[in-house]
């Protein structure tokens, strides 16, 4: 079993050993604290364990350089920002060379029209637009769907995260109220006035939710991802598009992730029929950009909505969206990198590092579980997998979790924080995977009884 006691002691000395190996990181961050707030660009780096971030010289293919000269396995890939691997060829060549040529006019270029096709053509969804990040896909897509079905309310899932959009920071109190979830800095309303949140998986809860006819959309994730990875029961996409169905609700499926699995993600694998699907992330090689796909009946009523408003939709859009230079790095990323190669090579070597994991779990025989989407892979402190949001944040272990994570990073190895997952991409190798397996063993080893 796990010996707590050691698991403090351990923790200690590899935070000392973080803070012995980083000298530079640790000067940058205190240099950085009289302009940036906190020592950091974004609030989010410093979460990392160790008490400072890594300052980074250079990231290739799935490697990163730290200013003091340490090379990192990098299974975290920028939380997907960079699951096609860092600079890859094929964009850096597509990104250089359109910004020879302008990148941000306000006009289109071809390549947002081959970008259309191609997702038209992976997702099923007739019309597509285009957005800086994720974020903005699912902000502009429930605001079309507020608009459309003249609604005011979305349905979340309980412990879900699409970004940083209002409407969406929320949770199920207890007394089945929705309630601002922890953290939200300065949410402009209470959520219960914009938002019904429901456990994933609980079908009646969600009729609940939905038989007053007050709900423009449902968001969700395919398979429920930030929180570790949540399955939908067999049968719950197929209830869950019966009763959007039923009370006239738009179903957006939120691929942000889960394109992990497929080209088309989960959405094409599993025959899904959503009304929109929004995307971002990794989709330009980690140039900022986000797309979202409307299927054609709410298309044309999208377009009649903003045509009478003079052709001119606020709320929806950004000057730098669907710029020349994304629309580029865009094309080149599903053209040459993401493609069914992409996944046929990478999702074996995301079984191999789960079994990796599973051995030493087996070996010291922890109560320990994994679980695997496509080329995302995690493991959780718990051997039963989890049916929705509320069990998987029963099932976290924080002293476990940056223990874990400030131990493999002392080892070279650098996992997602926040949680324990792993992402394979085209330089990963079986080396890489091996070496994770020897450093994972090596550190339960060293807090086992
Ligand atoms: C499922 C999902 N959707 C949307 C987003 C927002 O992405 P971004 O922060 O790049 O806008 C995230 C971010 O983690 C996400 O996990």
């Amino acid at each position: 079993m796990i010996n707590r006691e050691k698991l403090t002691t351990q923790f200690e000395k590899e935070i000392k050993l973080f803070e012995e190996l980083h000298p530079k990181s640790k000067e940058m961050f205190l240099e950085a604290k009289d302009n940036l707030l906190q020592g950091v660009p974004l609030n989010w780096m410093v979460r990392w364990m160790g008490g400072f971030p890594l300052f980074i010289s250079s990231a290739k293919g799935n490697h990163l350089t730290c200013v003091d000269g340490h090379d990192y396995i990098d299974f975290c890939l920028g939380d997907t920002g960079s699951l096609v691997g860092h600079g890859p060829e094929a964009s850096a060549k597509a990104i250089f060379e359109q910004f020879k040529k302008g990148a941000s006019h306000m006009l289109p270029t071809e390549d947002a029209i081959w970008n259309g096709k191609e997702l038209q053509r992976r997702f099923g969804m007739k019309y597509w637009q285009f957005s800086t990040s994720a974020t903005d896909a699912n902000r502009f897509a429930t605001r079309i769907a507020r608009r459309v079905t003249k609604r005011q309310k979305i349905v979340v899932f309980n412990y879900c995260y699409h970004g940083t959009i209002d409407e969406t920071i929320a949770l199920l109190s207890e007394g089945g109220r929705t309630v601002v979830r922890n953290g939200n800095i300065g949410p402009p309303v209470d959520p219960a006035i914009t938002t019904k949140v429901v456990e994933w998986n609980d079908a009646s809860a969600l009729e609940e939710a939905l038989k007053d006819r007050d709900v423009a959309a449902v968001l969700a994730e395919p398979v429920m991802t930030n929180i570790g990875v949540v399955f939908p029961d067999p049968g719950f996409h197929d209830t869950m598009r019966k009763l959007t169905k039923k009370y006239d609700t738009l179903l957006i499926i939120d691929e942000t992730h889960t394109m992990c699995a497929g080209v088309g993600g989960y959405t094409k694998d599993n025959n899904l029929e959503p009304d929109m699907v929004t995307l971002g992330k990794f989709i330009a090689s980690g140039v900022p950009a986000g797309a979202y796909g409307i299927s054609e009946e709410v298309g044309k009523k999208a377009i009649a909505e903003i045509e009478s408003e003079f052709g001119v939709a606020k709320g929806i859009g950004g000057t730098l969206a669907a710029n020349a230079l994304t629309m580029a790095a865009m094309r080149a990323t599903l053209g040459e990198i993401l493609t069914e190669e992409f996944y046929k090579r990478n999702t074996p070597l995301a079984t191999k590092f789960n079994e990796g994991v599973q051995n030493a779990i087996d070996e010291f025989g922890i109560p320990w579980s994994t679980t695997q989407l496509g080329c995302r892979t995690e493991y959780i402190f718990q051997k039963e997998p989890t049916r929705n949001g509320s069990e998987a944040m029963a099932a976290k272990d924080n002293d476990l979790d940056w223990y874990m994570h400030i131990a493999c990073l002392n080892r070279g190895v650098v996992m997602t924080p926040f949680h324990n997952m792993a992402l394979i991409t085209n330089a990963t190798t079986e080396n890489d995977i091996n070496k994770h397996t020897a450093v994972f063993r090596e550190v339960v080893q060293n807090i086992m009884d």
